[in-house]
């Protein structure tokens, strides 16, 4: 099972073993799985494999070196760090689990390991002496303590004759394990209903009043309440993004359209994340017919639309509420006054505008719960898979 790849961005480490070989392999399967990949190799790994070989089978271009001018103008290693959904070396040399494990940072690919947010995977490939030699099994135990996941290795024949433990994990198992990393148990058996983008509200048949939302933050949200467990319902306004897999979604276009869908599937479900940009107003009017341009000044008249969330805030019993507040200024405040006026039990502040939060990749917020924690710009599948462990805590703390 590898369906918590799809989406995801995987930064491939390969390091100096005979099983680099694979790594191909182990490339073009994250690729036909859904993820995007970006493959950083160590020095001693150019003697197993060419760099140009895991270039072209990742279709980006490779990262070699900490200190390479050009690399860092294109994309530079702490942007790498943050870019990656997730670390994976494979093959890890006992050498590299030894300097990962001691927090060395001295070339690039232990670089990218401590300055990642992303979990780190590792699949060691070495003799079988060197597995079962205490201080590898000091290492390694020293890497699980903090939380880098091993994957095998395996046992069998290996390249140098020998027979034992130490033989790579085959790409499938390493695939189906990286996989694993992304899911939790944390809403395990849990209703998420989720709400994302934007909606758009007739003039005429060709012109709608609408926003930015893209629908990434909402989609990002839904699919990580899907890894921690939750079946999920997505009611989406028009958007370009995929239809993510593994949850019902449903497409509505208009904010009434989006209230008629909630209130139907509220009854059903556990916790509510109100992530969409939703209209505050309509046209009074909707024009059957194109307006033309014959007058130099023209006024719509608009009349407000339901508030979705304030009135699943009014429902008895109603489930645990999630709001999210788009601000440009005063957003800590507009955010805790909307939290207490609309009933939500946390709300995520976004300051949004001049690039930021609505329509970008990335999304810096506060969220306002039993606590106030801040969360610095990061991409939005990233933060909303902590978001969703931070909902979680306070869902089963109520
Ligand atoms: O879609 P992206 O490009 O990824 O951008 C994400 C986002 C910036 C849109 C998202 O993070 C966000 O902040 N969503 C809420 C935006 C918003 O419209 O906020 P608001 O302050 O107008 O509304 C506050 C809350 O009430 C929101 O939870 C909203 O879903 C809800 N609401 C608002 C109006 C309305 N008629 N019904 C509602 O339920």
């Amino acid at each position: 099972m590898t369906q918590f790849l799809v989406g995801k961005r995987v930064l491939l480490g390969v390091t100096g073993s005979i099983a680099a070989y694979k790594s191909p392999e182990i490339i073009r399967r994250l690729r036909e799985a859904g993820a995007e990949v970006r493959v950083a190799m160590t020095e001693n790994a150019k003697r197993f494999i060419t760099p140009l070989t895991l270039q072209a089978v990742s279709g980006n271009p490779l990262h070699e070196a900490l200190f390479d001018a050009r690399a860092e103008a294109a994309m530079g290693h702490i942007e790498l760090a943050r870019w990656a959904d997730a670390v994976l070396i494979a093959p890890a040399t006992a050498d590299f689990m030894a300097r990962l494990a001691h927090g060395l940072a001295d070339d690039l690919l232990t670089t990218l390991c401590l300055a990642t947010q992303a979990p780190v995977a590792l699949a060691p490939a070495m003799n079988q002496g060197m597995w079962k030699h205490l201080l590898t099994q000091e290492n390694l135990r020293a890497l699980q303590q903090k939380q880098v996941c091993i994957i095998g290795p395996g046992n069998g024949s290996q390249a140098c004759g020998d027979v034992g433990p130490g033989r790579m994990a085959e790409p499938e198992i390493i695939l189906e394990q990286l996989s694993a990393v992304f899911a939790t148990a944390a809403l395990a058996g849990l209703k998420v209903l989720v709400t994302a983008g934007p909606t758009h509200e007739a003039i005429d048949p060709v012109r709608f009043l609408t926003n930015g939302s893209s629908g990434k933050m909402g989609y990002a949200l839904a699919e990580a309440a899907r890894e921690a467990g939750a079946a999920v319902t997505l009611i989406s306004g028009p958007v370009s993004l995929p239809k993510p897999g593994h949850m019902d979604c449903m497409s509505v276009t208009t904010a009434q359209e989006m209230y008629d869908a909630v209130m139907r599937k509220i009854p059903d479900c556990d916790i509510f994340l109100s992530v969409a940009a939703v209209g505050d107003y309509r046209c009074k009017k909707v024009h059957e017919q194109k307006i033309h341009k014959n007058q130099d000044a023209m006024t719509l008249e608009l009349v407000r639309n339901p508030d979705i969330v304030a009135s699943v805030g009014q429902l008895s019993p109603r489930p645990f509420i999630v709001g999210f507040a788009a601000e440009t200024e005063h957003v800590i405040e507009q955010a805790q006054a909307k939290r207490e006026r609309k009933g939500m039990d946390m709300i995520v502040a976004n300051q949004v505008g001049r690039g930021a939060g609505m329509g970008a990749d990335e999304n810096e917020v506060t969220v306002i719960g039993k606590s106030r924690i801040h969360l610095p710009s990061m991409p939005k599948g990233p933060l909303a898979r902590q978001l969703i462990m931070m909902i979680a805590k306070e869902y089963h703390n109520q």
